[in-house]
This record gives C-alpha cells, structure tokens and sequence, in this order.
C-alpha cells in the first residue's frame, strides 16, 4: 500500500474485526436517514477537478492545498473527491432531479482524500457519512438535519458532544461588512499569521478559521458577521432555532464558525467531541443555497453536512463503547474422520442457510487442534464426527459451556442445532 494514504498502522479499523464496527456505523447512518425519506448516493470517486474548485474555493485549504489532482490520459484534470457535497448537486442538477419532490434528500458514504498531514483523527483517506437535501429553503430542513446527525450520535451511545451554531448570511449581502472586516485585518496585519493575511483578499470570513493562537485571539475581536446579515437570514435562522429548542437540542451560538469550505451561506454548524483534542471535530455541515449556480445550474438552495467516521470511532473507543459487538460464533464443525468432511461440510451450509454461523477446520488440524480452535473463536457448541461416529451415520453435538454432550444422528443434526441454538423447530 502507498505510503501514507491510508490510515496509520495500528488503527486498523479497516480489517476485521474492526472493520465490523465500521460497518455498522453506516447501516445505522442509513437506518436513520431511510426513515427520514434520504435515498442512497453512490457518487464516483473522482470528478472533474474543477467542480472542487468551483464550489469549495479556492480559499478553502480542502482545494487550495489538499486535493489529489492527476491528469488523466486525456489530459483532462481530474480530483480524487475532498468531499462528497458538490457531487451531490452536480449529480442533481444533471440527472435533472428537480423535478422529483423537493427538497431531494440523499445520503452517502464512503472514502474522501485530503492530503493533510497525518496524525491521530486525521488522515489521508478517511471516510464520511453525507447527507444533503436539495432543493428547499425551509429552516425546517437545516433544523431536522441537525436533529438527525445528533440522533446517530447518540444512538452509537456517544455522550458529551458539543453543537455550535451559527449565520453566516448570505453572500450577495457581505460587501459591505466584508469591508469593515478589511479594515481591521489590515489595522491588525503585522501581528496576523501568514495564512490569515493570504485571506485577507481571497475570502477574508475564512481568517475566523484560523487555528494560530496570536491570529485567533485578534480575531476574537473582529466584526462579526452575524451582526451583519440581512434581516432574511436572521429571521431563518431564528427558525432553525426555534426548531431545534422545540426539539430540546442543546447548542451553543459561535459568531466565528465560518467552517472551511468556501460555499456556506447562512446555516452552519458543527460538531465535536472535545476529549478529540485537535480532530475533535467529528461532523459539520451548512446550508450553501449559491453552489448550484456556482456549477451553473439554476440557483437551488441545499443544506447538509458530513461527519468523519474514524474519529467518530476513535470517540467511541475512548468511551468504551463498541458500535458492533463481535458475532458469536453458534457451532464449529470438528471432523476428524477425513470420509466424513465432504457430508459435514454439506450440512454446515444448511446450518447456514438455517440462520446459524458455523466455521470449520480449514487448515487440517488435529482432533486437539480442532477443539482449540472452536474455543478460540468461541463457539457455542462444537459438532465432533470421528471414525465411530462417522461409522453410525450420527456426531456429537458438544455444549462447550458445560461440556455436555448428546448423540445425534446427522440427518436430523441440522435440525437439532436450530431448535437448540434458536429456539425455532421445523413445525414452528
Ligand atoms: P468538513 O467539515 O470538511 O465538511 O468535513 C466533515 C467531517 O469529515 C469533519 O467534521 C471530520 O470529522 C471529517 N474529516 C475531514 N477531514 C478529515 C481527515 N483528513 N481525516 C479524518 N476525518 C476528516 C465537509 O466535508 C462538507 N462537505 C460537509 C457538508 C455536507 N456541508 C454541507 N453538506
């Protein structure tokens, strides 16, 4: 595997068994965003490179320095995707899914690339759980957004979080305080870091989002936006509130949070998990009612957000808790009468099909050896069938808590390990 891209070793939540808890992040994702009305997106994993820059900007430290850009064998210029946003509205807008009901509501998961530099929660290629609803400027879609994102949260059992909310109007209204704030960065220029004066003329807001202590603390004192937006946004985001306290979702008001993607207007939000220390963020979103026209569509407004499952995980295992504890292992199959393996193999892919999760010896063990492993894995109950069993057409069927053990015949095994393990009988 290239150097650096995945997550670092010994966060191997890509393999079993970890993987498993990975996976049922993301069915419980779905679970919750299906029983909203959200459908699947299954976006391509590169895209046009400047879709990114377009929509995300150029401002944005996601487009400005992270992208994974390649040219192709026909020379177009293609970006493996920093997000999973403005492939949702490019896919809406050419799939000509404004005329479905609106708003369009779409989930996704899957891998995003950003070449940050690697560390705990911060990764190379790393995996996001997105959901976007396009096609209403309703406060009610932002407010039930939220509102979802925390119920997967707390339905994987992640207590402590912290909601910060704010407006961050809407672009066609910033000239003139975008000019107030000129004139106190530049009042402020020589004790400003580097990034936030190269921001002063791309996209000043975004000099909120730096993470330099001496440039944060000028910034603590700049004009803020919220004060400044039009009374058509404030009235919004009043709504947004007045549904979210409706809801008793606690938050905390953040006239900083610009977040760090160039398209947000009005709404915007984010999560975090503060033991994360400097990833704590583990989900964002906004509305960003101009991307469309930004990609030239019609204008359509949009709201959504994404939250980064390895750091959800990481929060998760710091607090103990496992989103998908380990299947059990019901029965192994220890053969040891070699004439016999072909018939027991058979009926393991009954059990199987009966609902029961079977393994047996792959790797030619030993009766001993074979006893072992059933332990190991830690199955329930263990079917043995040596040579005499094997003879009498039957195997023994081993409680491995008791120790327990009954004969029965193989024509009837099947049936046998179902109504033991679940209950069910063939009348049933
Ligand atoms: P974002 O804040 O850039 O927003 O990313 C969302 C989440 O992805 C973050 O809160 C974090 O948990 C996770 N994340 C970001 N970068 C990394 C990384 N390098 N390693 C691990 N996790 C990471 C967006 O991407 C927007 N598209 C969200 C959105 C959807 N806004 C509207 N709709």
């Amino acid at each position: 595997m290239s150097e650096g891209l995945q997550a670092p070793r010994g966060t191997l939540d890509w393999l079993p068994p970890r993987s498993a808890a990975r996976r049922a992040m993301i069915d419980r994702f779905r679970e919750i965003f299906e029983r909203a009305g959200y459908g699947e997106a299954m976006t391509p994993v590169f895209e046009d490179t400047s879709l990114f820059a377009r929509t995300a900007g150029e401002s944005s430290e996601v487009v400005g320095k992270e992208m994974y850009v390649f040219e192709d064998q026909g020379g177009r210029s293609l970006a493996l995707r920093p997000e999973f946003t403005a492939a949702m509205v490019r896919a809406y807008l050419e799939h000509g899914l404004s005329r479905e009901p609106l708003p369009v509501r779409l989930w996704s998961a899957g891998s995003c690339y950003r070449y940050a530099a690697v560390q705990r929660g911060r990764y190379r290629e790393f995996t996001q759980v997105n959901a976007e609803a396009i096609g209403s400027d309703d406060p009610a879609v932002d407010a039930e957004l939220i509102a979802l994102q925390l119920e997967w949260f707390t339905s994987l059992g992640l207590a402590g979080l912290e909601l910060r909310l704010n407006t961050i109007g809407d672009p066609t209204d910033r000239g003139p305080y975008l000019e107030r704030l000129r004139a106190y960065l530049d009042a402020h220029l020589d004790d400003l870091d580097g990034e936030v004066r190269r921001q002063r003329d791309l996209n000043p807001l975004r000099a909120f989002d730096t993470k330099v202590p001496t440039s944060a603390a000028i910034m603590a004192g700049a004009p803020k936006i919220t004060d400044h937006v039009s009374l058509a946004a404030a009235e919004h985001f009043a709504t947004v509130r007045a549904f979210l306290d409706a809801r008793g979702i606690e938050y905390t008001l953040d006239p900083t949070l610009v977040r760090g993607l160039d398209y947000y207007s009005r709404t915007t939000w984010e999560v975090s998990w503060p033991a994360l220390g400097a990833q704590s963020g583990i989900g964002g979103g906004g509305r960003y009612d101009g991307l469309a026209a930004a990609i030239g569509g019609a204008p359509t407004p949009g709201v959504g957000f994404a939250c980064g499952v390895e750091r959800v995980l990481l929060a998760l295992e710091e607090q103990g808790r496992s989103p998908a504890p380990a299947t059990p292992t019901d029965v192994f199959f220890a053969v040891v009468a070699g004439a016999a393996r072909p018939r027991l193999h058979a009926l393991m892919d009954e059990a199987r099909r009966a609902g029961l999760t079977c393994e047996a010896d792959l790797a030619g063990r030993g009766f001993k050896g074979q006893l072992k492993q059933a332990s190991r894995i830690g199955a329930a109950w263990t079917v043995l069938c040596g040579d005499d069993e094997w003879a009498r057409g039957s195997s023994l069927v081993r409680d491995m808590t008791t120790g327990e053990q009954s004969e029965v015949p193989l024509d009837l095994l099947v049936g046998h390990l179902r109504a033991t393990i679940t209950g069910w009988t063939d009348a049933a």
